[in-house]
């Protein structure tokens, strides 16, 4: 498995992925558009020609946000996520990010132990952030 940065090749199976995974997927024309824009770092995991997950965050001085993560179900626990993540923050810190901070649905254990195996800290709730189904968001910090 190779982490790189995503490029257009990568676009139609990340909006497959996002379908797949999420009640409210980004479209593929908006993630396209991450693909210009100078705040925006996305990274692929990729076995060869599939795409087994993605992470994206945007940052604005030294401050980032985690907009999307996922991971095929075929492929997970694994340690694909974590190596995202992991990845993802290197990259940021590269940039000069001070720190990372995502919003997670209340109900989404598998998530949420990800990001406290990985340090991230609970520092707000959201009420009725999402939508399909209506739910708190959490927010998470880690400083990089
Ligand atoms: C959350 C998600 C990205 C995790 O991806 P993954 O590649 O399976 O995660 P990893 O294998 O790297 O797991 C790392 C750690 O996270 C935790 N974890 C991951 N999946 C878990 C699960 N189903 N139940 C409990 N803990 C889980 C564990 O602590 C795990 O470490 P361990 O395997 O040593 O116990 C994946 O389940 C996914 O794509 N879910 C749907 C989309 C989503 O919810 N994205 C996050 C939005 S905020």
């Amino acid at each position: 498995m190779i982490i790189e940065n995503m490029t257009s090749i990568h676009v139609e199976p990340i909006a497959q992925l996002e379908k797949l995974c999420f009640s409210d997927p980004w479209s593929e024309k908006s993630i396209e558009t991450e693909l210009s824009c100078q705040l925006s770092c996305w990274l692929v995991a990729m076995e060869g020609d599939t795409l087994l997950g993605y992470v994206g965050s945007q940052t604005v001085i030294d401050e980032s946000d985690m907009m999307n993560l996922a991971v095929h179900p075929d492929y997970r626990r694994q340690g694909i996520a974590e190596k995202l993540v992991a990845a993802l923050e290197e990259a940021l810190r590269e940039r000069g990010s001070k720190a990372l901070t995502l919003e997670v649905r209340d109900s989404n254990a598998p998530a949420i132990r990800l990001y406290e195996k990985l340090g991230f800290q609970q520092v707000g709730l959201r009420k009725n952030y999402y939508r399909n189904p209506k739910e708190d968001a959490r927010i998470l910090r880690k400083e990089l």
